[in-house]
């Protein structure tokens, strides 16, 4: 992974160009980075903050050999590989939120946006999205996001050569996509529900069918959240968003 990298100024965003450069036939493995993004994307449409020098806003093209319905373990692998090496590098307490976001106490340092292109239920392509807020300060967020979110300097006290990151995160990210290869999910899952800050609390899930109140449990094969509702039922949530119950 990484062995071709097109390093760019300023673009619009890097997700663009990693699915122009797929469509094209880029080998896996292709990343594109990016000083700034001037539209930085997140989940759920919304924005990602993206200032020059201070980050690491990167897409990485991914041809794995899966069906359609199995991306979801993509993307948890992603955040276990990205959760690990940080760990390692900064020394910091990261927790995985579901699906994969990155905090330290409680703030979010790291996002992960998914994109995958399918053909006839099997993936030709994913494009995956980091974002790590590695060297921002204060007032390089707008002040409504501070609540939320922190980026490693802020948290640690130290500034982080932002190439290292990068290298250490395609080292774990290439032995988990090996594990995955030869030994399938179950691996992963256990790695992941281990770095979870998401199991076993309360939490209020907002999905596209509607809202849910429960308490999650752990991952489904598939890489869907199990979550325990009142009755006793466990649902397996695809994609919601996510927060604390509070009830
Ligand atoms: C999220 O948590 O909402 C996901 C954020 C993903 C941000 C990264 S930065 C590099 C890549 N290009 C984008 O426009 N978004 C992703």
């Amino acid at each position: 992974l990484g062995r071709r990298i097109e390093r760019l100024e300023a673009v619009p965003s890097t997700q663009d160009i990693a699915h122009q450069l797929a469509a094209e036939g880029a080998p896996e493995g292709t990343l594109v980075l990016a000083e700034q993004q001037l539209k930085g994307r997140g989940r759920m449409g919304r924005g990602w903050v993206s200032p020059r020098g201070k980050g690491i806003w990167m897409s990485l093209v991914l041809r794995p050999r899966l069906a359609l319905p199995f991306a979801p373990q993509l993307t948890l692998l992603t955040a276990v590989a990205l959760c690990r090496s940080l760990r390692r590098m900064s020394g910091a307490e990261i927790g995985i939120k579901w699906p994969n976001d990155l905090l330290i106490d409680g703030k979010k340092i790291s996002g992960i946006l998914l994109e995958s292109t399918a053909e006839e239920e099997r993936i030709r392509y994913v494009i995956a999205g980091i974002g790590i807020s590695v060297n921002l300060e204060a007032d390089d967020y707008p002040d409504e996001l501070l609540q939320r979110a922190v980026s490693l300097r802020m948290a640690t006290g130290r500034s982080y050569d932002r190439t290292a990151l990068i290298v250490e995160f395609l080292d774990e990210l290439e032995q988990l996509y090996d594990l995955f290869a030869q030994e399938g999910f179950a691996p992963i899952r256990s790695l992941w529900e281990a770095l979870s800050v998401s199991l076993h609390r309360p939490a209020t899930l907002t999905t596209p069918q509607g809202v849910l109140t429960g308490v999650p449990v752990g991952l489904a094969e598939s890489g869907a959240l199990l979550v325990r509702l009142g009755d006793g039922e466990v649902r397996a949530v695809f994609s919601a968003e996510m927060g604390a119950s509070s009830s």
